[in-house]
């Protein structure tokens, strides 16, 4: 082939939901009806009000969103900010809005200078930390996330060629969540070995029991980077809109790198964003559904002794397989019925052992799935 494609992307396993979709999509054809808790792609409706504020955005001229964003939203952010974590940002400086968190996760390891050294993130995992990291010409170490830890990583593990430790809690897939004394002897650490912190946390709105912290509230967090998104908060994955938090002279670098990427979202869509930062009903509601479909799975999960482990926040329960069987065999019998789970190993070795279930179908079909399990269990 005359075009060599990039060896970074060419050594790379098919991103394992485009596995899953794929099965999918294949058991569709063949007429079978699928209950699909594999991708966490929320399946809530967008709140009428966010999505009236969009359409009322709507210009007749859209030229090129600008990088640092609409001054409305910055400060609607640094006003969630406050309320929720009590935290003062300043919204021209320490904010910056992005497309989702995923190309601002992914993009990182070209901001923040990681060339040649070690970029640690802990499995299993979300795919995009690792990517970004050799995308950036970083060696990417991970850390395991066990049980037995509370599904914390062993911090005593870090050392001086780290350049950069992602973060994610509540936790995909756990669910689990850290206290704010994690991410203080994360600053710790990071203090004595020199390396940058990057807390993505998408799911920090998805809680059901104490609304989790944010690493921005650590004493000190001249080394913190925070990625947020409204994607699963307020259920608008398609808008692409999050933002990032971070010291002044992190958010001027992504001022200076996002142009050439071209990742502003769009004005009308931080139009809406302002009005989802803005309130708080909507997300106690998206919570209420969470919760509903969580009742519906978990005492059928108990009954059969499938005992879902940490899940204290997010849209997933993270099952512990009790059978012997890989998580990959589980989700394969389960796809047979026309139940999709992930894989716990798609997410890193120490997923094995583990399946996880994104609540995204509905109440109705989570009922369904609840009497297939109840069978096939
Ligand atoms: C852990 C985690 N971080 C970040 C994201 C990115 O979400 P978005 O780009 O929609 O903000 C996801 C999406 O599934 C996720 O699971």
């Amino acid at each position: 082939m005359p075009v060599t494609i990039a060896p970074t992307l060419a050594g790379m396993a098919t991103y394992p939901f485009v596995r899953l979709e794929e099965v999918r999509r294949r058991l569709v054809a063949d007429g079978v009806e699928v209950i699909d808790f594999g991708k966490g792609d929320p399946n809530e409706p967008t709140d009428p009000i966010i999505r009236e504020a969009l359409v009322a955005a709507l210009p007749e001229r859209s030229p090129y969103p600008l990088a640092q964003g609409l001054p409305e939203l910055r400060e609607a952010v640094a006003g969630w900010c406050a309320r929720r974590f009590g935290v003062a940002l300043d919204p021209d400086t320490e904010i910056v809005p992005t497309y989702g968190s995923k190309e601002a996760i992914f993009s990182l390891a070209q901001v923040v200078d990681v060339q040649g050294r070690t970029v640690v993130y802990c499995e299993p995992a979300y795919p995009v930390y690792e990517r970004g990291a050799l995308f950036g010409g970083a060696r990417a170490e991970t850390l395991p996330l066990l049980r037995g830890r509370g599904f914390l990583p062993d911090l005593d593990a870090l050392h001086d060629d780290v350049a950069l430790v992602w973060v994610n809690y509540p936790h995909n897939p756990t669910g689990a969540v850290a206290p704010l004394s994690f991410y203080e002897e994360l600053v710790e650490a990071a203090e004595r070995h020199d390396f940058v912190i990057a807390s993505d946390e998408a799911y920090t709105e998805l809680w059901f029991d104490e609304p989790p912290p944010s690493a921005l509230q650590v004493s000190d967090r001249s080394r913190v980077i925070v990625f947020q998104t409204l994607s699963k908060r307020s259920s608008m994955t398609g808008y692409r809109s999050g933002f990032v938090a971070a010291p002044a002279e992190v958010i001027a670098a992504l001022k200076a790198y996002r142009p050439t990427v071209g990742t502003a979202p769009q004005e009308f869509v931080q139009r809406a964003s302002v009005v989802a930062w803005g309130d708080e009903r909507h997300v106690d509601e998206t919570r209420a559904r969470y919760r509903a479909k969580r009742e519906v799975l978990m005492p059928v999960l108990a009954s059969r002794g499938w005992e879902v482990v940490a899940s204290e926040a997010t849209m997933y329960l993270w099952v512990a397989v009790p059978t012997g069987e890989s998580g990959e065999a589980v989700a394969l019998r389960l796809l047979e019925h026309g139940v999709i789970v992930s894989p716990g190993p798609f997410f890193g070795p120490s997923g094995e052992g583990y399946v996880r279930f994104a609540l995204v179908p509905t109440l109705e079909e989570c009922r369904r799935a609840a009497a297939i399990l109840e069978e096939q269990l």
